[in-house]
């Protein structure tokens, strides 16, 4: 399969490995791109500028290309994590969620391809105006943070209608015959997160992972609550997407209780150590469903390879 994302990056699969900060470090990234896809790091907004050039060092240690995914709300106020990233020369960086449009040129004017997450339309004009090398059309199916206002399919449809830049599509994409969907709708290929959550070079835990196999199809929640219990200063629009548990059902319509509710945090904190799923959060997205058991990221990679496949049947 050959596609702008293939022919850039030298990819055998149209898949980019999302940045998921947490389960998408160093070890991921080099297991997606070893497999044939781009695999990216994930940089939260407290990581320090060693801990991305360890991460990407981790990510670019067979060889392989590799991506970074930053936030732009958090770079506002960690400049030094901007630079450590330009440092590392990773093959794509994504800067999403609030004010990308002043890294972009920075960016590529140390040669680095750029990308970011768009929610909406809106968002794709705002990334091809600000001069990004690719869009990913992100819909509200997608798992950890981002908008929740739009679907992947409409989305997409919308996107590559509107913009001239290559588009990637993101949200609910979890095997072949959601990446056939988006390559014959005409994007370059999935930006994909959940569909790697079962893997074991993933940094989440085995805990966690089971929770995945046991979520279904219905399994997920979007919403602020776990942002809002920790504190973290996420603009209000993104939310995080994951899956639905008993701390989620308590306080997603009580978030101004939540905010100033000391022991509420303390309980979140205390579940995440001893990662008690009934409080502690899981992000992943609607393809949940589509998880049943560990696989090698090198596995995940060669399913979403039939899409060739799929796509030959259609058109004979
Ligand atoms: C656990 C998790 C963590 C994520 N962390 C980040 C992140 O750090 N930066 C980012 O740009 N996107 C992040 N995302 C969003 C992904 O990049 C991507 O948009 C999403 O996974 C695509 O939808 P899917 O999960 O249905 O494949 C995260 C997603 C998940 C599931």
């Amino acid at each position: 399969m050959r596609t702008w994302l293939t022919d850039t990056f030298d990819l055998s699969v149209p898949v980019v490995g999302a940045p998921m900060a947490g389960p998408g470090e160093g070890a991921l990234a080099a297991a997606v791109s070893a497999g044939g896809g781009l695999g990216m790091v994930g940089v939260n907004a407290t990581r320090s500028p060693d801990w991305i050039a360890e991460q990407a060092a981790v990510a670019g240690a067979g060889g392989h290309r590799f991506g970074i995914g930053l936030m732009a709300w958090a770079l506002d106020n960690r400049p030094e994590q901007l630079a450590a990233v330009i440092d590392a020369r990773p093959s794509l960086v994504s800067v999403s969620f609030g004010s990308f449009e002043p890294y972009v040129a920075r960016l590529r004017d140390a040669g680095i391809p750029v990308t970011t997450q768009a929610g909406n339309l809106d968002d794709a004009l705002r990334a091809e105006r600000a001069g990004v090398d690719v869009v990913v059309a992100r819909g509200g199916e997608g798992g950890g943070h981002g908008r929740n206002e739009i679907g992947t399919l409409p989305l997409l449809q919308t996107v590559l209608e509107r913009v001239e830049v290559p588009v990637l599509a993101a949200g609910g994409i979890a095997g072949p015959r959601g990446l056939a969907a988006v390559l014959a709708a005409g994007a370059a290929g999935a930006w994909v997160g959940t569909a790697f959550l079962g893997c074991r070079e993933a940094g989440n835990s085995p805990a966690a992972r089971g929770e995945l196999f046991r979520a279904g199809d219905t399994g997920t929640a979007y919403g602020a609550v776990f942002d809002v219990a920790q504190r973290l200063s996420w603009p209000q629009e993104y939310g995080g997407r994951g899956l639905r548990n008993a701390f989620f059902d308590t306080w997603a319509d009580r978030l101004d209780e939540l905010a100033n509710d000391d022991a509420a945090a303390r309980e979140l904190r205390e579940a995440r150590e001893a990662e008690d799923f009934d409080t502690a959060y899981v992000y992943a997205g609607q393809g949940v469903g589509l998880l049943t058991e560990e696989r090698a990221a090198a596995e995940v990679l060669a399913d979403f390879a039939r899409a060739e496949e799929l796509l030959r049947r259609v058109t004979g």
